[in-house]
């Protein structure tokens, strides 16, 4: 910067003394400090030309053994930025035209060194003023450069955060898909556990009619077709029952079970099932833990997916059963999935068609099937679906189209000790008929006319005293009335009060009234909450192979004796 302090360094190529004096007499008007460097000669001039040595170059133009336009080619190439001035004697126009198209900034006869100071401030002006716009030229310069790696930086940082977007719309897609395939599947739960239990009080109804027809009947013909009703009804029990495993109201038994014996004793029944053409492998894990399942239901969900898989192996393959300890970590992602946690695993793998996404999709719906009418119900997969849910477990799928499926069943381990679940009376065992002398009394409570008749009916022939009550509040008087009751036979939904809400007033206002439930469907948590979870005082309808009347009579054996025998008066009775 240029101030009035600073002293102007000056490289002023002169031979003449004389000369040179004038030009600094003349330089004294500018009225600032100044320092000169003076030379004579071109390797002189050539040595002082250095870039940030001078402010301003003065020089002569025509000299002994130099010239001025030779002074000027050096400095340009020298020190292109230092203000280059002629102070000459004599300089013709051309000339000076020529010296200002050199570079030069200016010129000055030495007949009129008067302008000099002007001409020498004009000229550390405009230098002045090059330098500071080279200075914002630069400053500009390096602005864009780093504006470019700035935009790269951002550019990056906002791809980078696209692609978290991105990420999280696909996952959050993924959750929303998981959420509305388990409301799906809840949804039609709802609709199919309703329907099965509607239909389970119709088949009640139809099989118990068949039974006692059955009996009175005696032509042949008549049977034959008794028969074949009870076929069909049997078969819709079946189907319920497949739709209330489905929707997670089937009652189950849960007990710890090997699964690898569960496995081995089913070689012989798969190897049937399988035929000729599928080979059997089983790959069992030597240490596996108990699962607590209930065994029947877990050996038919083996059974529906080795026929499934048998079914995907039209032209034969090999069929692999393989248990495995597992703890799973990861979060399912889909409704069948596990949650995090320790698992017995069991999985059935083949080598058939495998799956395209949009069956897999769909399989565990009921009554989604691929195959032709009559060879699928669409059930299997539905029915395994509820069962590992309700009990505590899940289901993956793996499958490859043209390469096979593997399924993989997670059923919870026996936490706790073993012995917690040792076996109870075997159900069905032989139980100790009523004493005799007196007769049982039962109550039955059934809001369906029809279905309370065929429950009366069988148990009367069974040999009860039967009283009745068409709903809750009729069985509450009824016992209020005459509390000599042996066993309460209650349906557990029904309008109004329902069964859990009469059997918790029964066993609050009658302690130690046994109470035998009858249902079209196990609402599990209702009847854990009225505590009846235990399989012996449940039973399903519609009523198979004389499970009532072994219930009843296990019931009447087990019950507690309560104030309520001494009116009975059967001491012995417990
Ligand atoms: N191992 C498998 N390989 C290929 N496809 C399969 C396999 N298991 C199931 N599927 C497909 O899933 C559908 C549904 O299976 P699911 O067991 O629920 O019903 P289904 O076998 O058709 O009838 P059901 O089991 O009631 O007799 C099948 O129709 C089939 O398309
Ligand atoms: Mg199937």
């Amino acid at each position: 910067m240029i101030d009035s302090e600073t002293v102007i360094r000056i490289l002023h190529l002169e031979d003449s003394d004389l000369d040179a004096e004038l030009v600094e007499a003349a330089l004294d008007a500018i009225g600032r400090p100044y320092a000169v460097e003076r030379v004579m000669d071109g390797p002189a001039f050539a040595a002082a030309a250095q870039p940030g040595r001078h402010d301003l170059i003065l020089a002569d133009f025509v000299l002994p053994t130099f010239d001025g336009l030779g002074a000027l080619m050096v400095a340009q190439a020298q020190c292109p930025d230092t203000p280059f001035v002629f102070v000459s004697g004599t300089l013709g126009e051309e000339t000076a035209v020529e010296a200002l198209k050199n570079g030069a900034v200016d010129y000055i006869t030495k007949q009129r060194l008067e302008r000099l100071p002007r001409t020498v401030l004009r000229a550390l002006a405009e230098a002045q003023a090059k330098h500071d716009k080279r200075l914002a030229e630069a400053a500009l310069q390096s602005l864009n450069d780093t504006l470019e790696i700035r935009i790269v930086e951002r550019t990056r940082e906002l791809a980078a955060s696209n692609a978290a977007l991105q990420t999280q719309i696909v996952e959050r897609e993924r959750v929303e898909e998981a959420l509305r395939l388990a409301q799906r599947l809840e949804a039609v739960g709802q609709l199919t556990s309703g329907v099965a239990h509607d239909f389970n009080n119709l088949l009640t109804v139809i099989s118990g009619n068949i039974e006692f027809l059955a009996r009175e009947v005696t032509g042949e013909r008549s049977q034959r077709r008794l028969a074949l009703m009870k076929g069909a009804a049997d078969r819709g029990a079946n189907l319920t029952a497949q739709l209330l495993a489905f929707s997670r109201r089937q009652r189950l038994a849960p007990t710890p079970v090997s699964l690898n014996q569960t496995v081995a004793s089913m070689r012989d029944l798969l190897q049937s099932s399988m035929g000729g053409a599928v080979r059997i492998e089983t790959t069992l894990h030597a240490d596996l833990w108990p699962a607590l399942v209930d065994a029947t239901q877990i050996e038919l969900v083996i059974l529906n997916l080795a026929i499934n898989a048998r079914d995907a192996m039209a032209v034969g393959g090999s069929l692999t059963i393989e248990t495995a300890n597992v703890t799973v970590k990861a979060q399912p992602t889909r409704p069948e999935e596990p949650v995090p946690g320790e698992y017995v695993m069991v999985a059935i793998s083949d080598t058939g068609t495998g799956m395209t996404p949009d069956v897999v999709k769909r399989v565990f719906e009921p009554f989604f099937t691929t195959k032709e009418v009559g060879k699928g119900s669409g059930l299997g997969l539905a029915q395994a679906y509820g069962f590992v849910k309700q009990s505590g477990g899940g289901i993956r799928i793996d499958t490859i189209v043209g390469e096979g499926t593997s399924i993989r069943v997670y059923l919870p381990r026996v936490t706790g000790r073993m012995e917690e679940f040792a076996p109870g009376p075997m159900p069905g065992v032989a139980v100790e008929a009523p004493a005799p002398g007196r007769e049982a009394v039962l109550l039955v409570v059934d809001d369906d006319t029809a279905v309370r008749e065929i429950t009366v009916t069988r148990l009367s022939e069974a040999g009860h005293v039967v009283r009745e009550a068409g709903s809750g509040l009729a069985a509450l008087s009824s016992l209020e009335a005459d509390p000599r009751v042996d066993l309460v036979v209650l349906d557990f939904a029904m309008p109004g009060m329902n069964g859990a809400e009469v059997a918790s007033e029964i066993r609050k206002r009658w302690p130690g009234m046994p109470v035998l439930f009858v249902t079209g469907y196990a609402d599990t948590t209702a009847l854990m909450k009225v505590g009846a979870v235990g399989t012996d005082n449940i039973v399903q309808k519609p009523f198979r192979d004389g499970e009532l009347e072994r219930k009843v009579a296990s019931a009447l054996v087990n019950r507690t004796p309560s104030g309520l025998r001494l009116v009975s008066g059967s001491a012995g009775r417990s």
